[in-house]
């Protein structure tokens, strides 16, 4: 099958189109046939090994997985003899362990789920990653109908379903990005909007439920814009080339008990169901998929760069 391989860790120059096994999936796996495969933050820091603890997982000199991509949407080619819930032919998504920048991948039937019925592939492939984080965040926080939450880096691909997600939620939402794209998060629903360059938003109000997804503001200013009893969510990666957000990580935890307030770190996890739970907000149309722009597999590289620009609206796409 042809896919987009490395072999060291590096920009998104070192990633070319080559010919490879196909992989043959394990008794409970089910073997997607990719149609669309998303590019995210995550794939990146895999991509560049940097943060430089993320090489302690994927290999330590050299990269273990030649093939990256997370975010897959196909349809069902074979499934393995203990696969229960998934039929050749079934039009699925999923969050594989790497893998997906290909023809064909192999992912657990746990971490599969049926994809929404009125989105195409592309926009279907959008959504594993980056909904199962807001969705995980939300749910962390416990967002009540009527609260107040701010979303840090509403424009982003994760940002962008924290959004929907928490107006359908019933919440008041307010989203922090760039001027440019102001006019983007207001039309995915959020009530207010708040541009970074032109205000702190740690200054004027509390929020019941903070997002963050951009790690630009320290723990101290967080806790000041929240209400006595909210919740901080941090779900950014930030920090430096080395450790990442683990610093950030660990100052949370070691505070929270002492204080009124939630400082909740959030690790999302690949979880079948969750994509399931996504699955029926995007049907009911509370919640749809923003693609940004769409790159064949040839050009993954370019798919790469696109998200690196730090232009992007949604998620960017590779079609295969
Ligand atoms: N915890 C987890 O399990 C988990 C899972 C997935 C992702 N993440 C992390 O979540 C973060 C966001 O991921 P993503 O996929 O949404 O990234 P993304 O698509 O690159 O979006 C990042 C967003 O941050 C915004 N931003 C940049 N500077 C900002 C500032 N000063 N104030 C407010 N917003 C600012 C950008 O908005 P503008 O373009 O408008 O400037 C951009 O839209 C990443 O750090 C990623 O590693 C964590």
């Amino acid at each position: 099958m042809r896919a987009v391989v490395r072999s060291e860790y590096g920009g998104p120059e070192l990633l070319s189109l080559a010919e490879v096994a196909a992989p043959v999936p394990a008794a409970d796996e089910v073997l997607i046939r990719v149609q669309a495969v998303a590019v995210s933050v995550g794939d990146v820091f895999l991509l560049r090994g940097e943060p430089r603890i993320v090489r302690t997982v994927s290999g330590l000199r050299r990269p273990k997985q030649q093939v990256l991509g997370r975010d897959v949407a196909g349809v069902v080619e074979a499934v393995g003899e203990k696969v229960t819930r998934f039929r050749v032919g079934d039009p699925v998504y999923g969050e594989s362990d790497q893998g997906g920048w290909a023809e064909l991948v192999a992912v657990p039937e746990r971490f599969v789920a049926l994809r929404p019925g009125n989105v195409d592939a592309v926009h279907a492939a959008a959504v594993p990653v980056s909904g199962s984080t807001a969705l995980q965040g939300l749910r962390l926080a416990g967002v009540k109908p009527g609260q107040h939450v701010l979303v840090n880096g509403a424009s982003g691909g994760v940002g962008g379903f924290v959004v929907q997600l928490a107006k359908s939620m019933g919440a008041e939402v307010t989203g922090v990005c760039s001027a440019a794209k102001a006019e983007h998060v207001r039309a995915i629903g959020a009530d207010h909007v708040i541009d970074y360059a032109a205000e702190d938003f740690t200054a004027a109000h509390r929020y019941d439920v903070i997002f963050d997804l951009v790690a630009n503001h320290p723990l101290s200013s967080l806790r000041r814009a929240l209400t006595p009893r909210g919740t901080l969510v941090l779900s950014a990666g930030g920090g430096g080339r080395v450790l990442g957000p683990l610093g950030r990580i660990a100052a949370a935890s070691v505070v929270s008990p002492f204080v009124s307030q939630r400082l909740r770190p959030l690790a999302a996890t690949r979880n079948g169901d969750d994509l399931a739970e996504l699955a029926r907000h995007i049907e009911s149309g509370a919640v749809q998929p923003v693609v940004d722009e769409v790159f064949p597999l040839g050009r993954t590289a370019d798919a790469v760069e696109r998200l690196e620009s730090g232009a992007v609206r949604g998620k960017v796409v590779v079609e295969v």
